[in-house]
């Protein structure tokens, strides 16, 4: 993690079921990769896991203890990132509870996933307030730790949308005062000749052009000076998108790119799919779900010729595989020279290669559960921190002080 560099990255996951090889190929690969480069919060949202389990509590516990011990054993560093429990840090609610004051019913109604949430899981009743309000629960954990970077998954970028317009809606509500315009040009001035010349050029490149990076490379240059004071630079911040102080600055998603790895049929790797492999799952189980994926259905008998691209293995290959092997398999099925068994032999080795030091990690930590423990604890801490801090800034803008 950089200390100079103020972009800070948060994400979370719902606690409900195993974690499994979707799961690692995709975010939790990505955020390994992140935790280098940023100050990165990871955080559980049990609650979130409510709003659509709030009749079966019972696994939750479990499913968040669980996750926790993967996250470690797949190389979440808890000296690099911090990694909490969403109900462990009140302040979400808090804000939760404040942003939804001004957020208008229209937007909650309006997001994709609540209608198609409640299509695909019509036997549970989620005409909830809970569930209405499920995005904006997520604005709140984004906004609470000023999180400019969000990776999320392409059915999340919607809450992330989101959430920008209630920190901008809320800047606009909190953030005016009298003479802004004027105190973010003696705070521009501050700056000295040159970064200030540099600020203005960047600021007119984000508003006449939408330059994104130009903004974020503007939001550098302000925390980077140190003769300013705290309020001049939620000035500055504040000038460079609009006409008032940030307070809670706007996140951007940052799409987390596809795992490349499809389930066992060949479509998305889903727990409601059945087409998993667990990071737990026990090496027998492992090799009988390769044993018996599908693949190329032109190949009935042995000596039927196949067509890698038709086959759900040769997907796999294509992550595990050296290119030696994958030759093998390209010429080896076209001309029916090797049996799907023979095949699917280097796959079920190199997943089981790449689980054995995963599930050993999650033994060990198994078997110290005040290790586990400690880590959320301070985790825990430093999520809370952060919040704390923000949540003072927010009721004192919003006049919410009675000392
Ligand atoms: N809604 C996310 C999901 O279902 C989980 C989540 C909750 C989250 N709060 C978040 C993700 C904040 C990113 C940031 O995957
Ligand atoms: Fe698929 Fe390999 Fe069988 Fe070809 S030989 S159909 S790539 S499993």
């Amino acid at each position: 993690m950089s200390p100079s560099n103020p972009q800070r990255v948060l994400s979370g996951m719902r606690p409900t079921g195993q974690l499994h090889l979707g799961h690692l190929h995709g975010a939790l690969k990505n955020w390994v990769k992140l935790q280098h480069e940023y100050k990165c919060f990871f955080f559980i949202a049990d609650w979130h896991a409510l709003t659509t389990e709030y009749d079966n509590t019972s696994n939750i516990a479990t499913s968040v203890w669980d996750m926790v011990i993967d996250w470690l054993a797949v190389g979440i560093n808890p000296g690099e990132a911090s990694i909490f429990i969403q109900s462990r840090v009140p302040e979400h609610a808090e804000l939760h509870l404040l942003l939804s004051m001004s957020t208008p019913l229209g937007w909650l109604e309006r997001m994709p996933t609540y209608k198609d949430q409640q299509q695909k899981l019509k036997e549970k009743d989620l005409a909830t307030y809970g569930f209405l309000g499920y995005p904006l629960l997520q604005s709140a954990d984004i906004l609470v730790y000023k999180a400019t970077m969000v990776p999320v998954g392409e059915d999340q970028v919607a809450h992330v949308e989101m959430t920008r317009e209630v920190a901008r809606r809320f800047n606009h509500l909190y953030g005016q005062e009298a003479d802004f315009e004027q105190k973010a040009k003696d705070a521009m001035r501050k700056m000295g000749k040159k970064n200030a010349k540099l600020y203005k050029e960047l600021r007119k490149r984000y508003q006449e052009k939408g330059d994104g990076e130009a903004l974020n490379t503007a939001r550098v240059l302000v925390e980077e000076q140190q003769n300013i004071v705290l309020g001049d630079k939620k000035r500055l911040l504040g000038y460079l998108e609009g006409s008032s102080r940030t307070i809670l600055p706007e996140p951007e998603a940052l799409l987390t790119p596809i795992s490349k790895l499809p389930g066992l049929d060949g479509q998305k790797m889903s727990k409601s799919y059945h087409n998993t492999i667990a990071l737990r799952e026990p090496p027998k189980e492992v090799e009988q779900k390769i044993r018996t994926m599908p693949t190329d259905p032109a190949r009935i008998r042995r000596t039927d010729p196949g067509d890698p691209e038709k086959c759900p293995v040769w997907q796999y290959h294509q992550v595990y595989s050296t290119s030696e092997t994958k030759d093998w398999v390209q010429a080896g099925c076209k001309a029916a020279d090797i049996g799907c068994i023979d095949c699917k032999k280097p796959i079920i080795e190199a997943v089981l290669d790449e689980l054995k030091p995963i599930q050993e990690k999650i033994a060990r930590y198994q078997e110290d559960p005040e290790a586990v423990q400690a880590i959320l604890n301070d985790g825990c801490e430093e999520a809370k921190d952060v919040a704390k801090e923000t949540l003072e800034e927010v009721r004192q803008s919003m006049g919410l002080v009675y000392k």
